[in-house]
């Protein structure tokens, strides 16, 4: 039984029966990097090998990310912890609101993300929260153009990704506004 009558999804009103009709399938590829371009595979080595610009000296949980621009720049972001701990930032926004405030007019192919934990193997891909798959629709509507993402760990597995739109399927778009 709905406990509930509607629900809004993006400034639309959806009713009971609408709601038993969502379906949403996500889409992405667990690959090797034996499976990636080289510029993916090499966007993935530059991205682990910023683990140590992370500052997180509370949850010892280190987390890069890199802009690839279509133009060809690779725009840096690692996590930035604060004592007063909401006033830190994740990697990802921290690369993608450095792309936004530099390079304006210049859209993200690529965004890898990689995260390594200090107290034990990060051998499996990390998914960004919830912000920053907020910030990434961002930057995608901000582009019109989806942005592939890489999810990766300290080793392992890579997770191919095309569009936040797979990871955040109702996503709060500015349309609603
Ligand atoms: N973190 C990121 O940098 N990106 C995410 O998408 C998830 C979490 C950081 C925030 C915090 O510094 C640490 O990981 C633990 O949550």
């Amino acid at each position: 039984m709905c406990p509930y009558l509607h629900i809004w999804v993006n400034g639309c009103k959806f009713d009971k029966a609408m709601i038993e009709k969502i379906q949403y399938q996500s889409e992405g590829v667990l690959v090797d990097e034996t499976d990636l371009t080289p510029e993916q595979l090499q966007l993935l080595q530059e991205t682990r090998n910023l683990f140590a610009q992370a500052y997180a000296p509370y949850s010892r949980f280190k987390v890069a990310a890199i802009a690839l621009l279509h133009n060809g720049t690779l725009v840096k972001g690692t996590n930035q912890e604060n004592a007063a701990y909401p006033s830190g930032l994740c990697a990802e926004r921290v690369a993608l609101f450095q792309a936004g405030s530099l390079f304006p007019d210049a859209a993200v192919k690529i965004l890898c993300i990689a995260a390594k934990n200090e107290q034990k193997l990060t051998d499996k891909p990390v998914s960004p929260c919830g912000a920053c798959l907020q910030v990434i629709s961002e930057s995608e509507y901000r582009q019109q153009k989806p942005i592939t993402m890489m999810l990766a760990g300290e080793e392992g597995k890579i997770l191919l990704i095309e569009g936040v739109k797979n990871l955040l399927p109702f996503r709060f778009l500015p349309d609603a506004l």
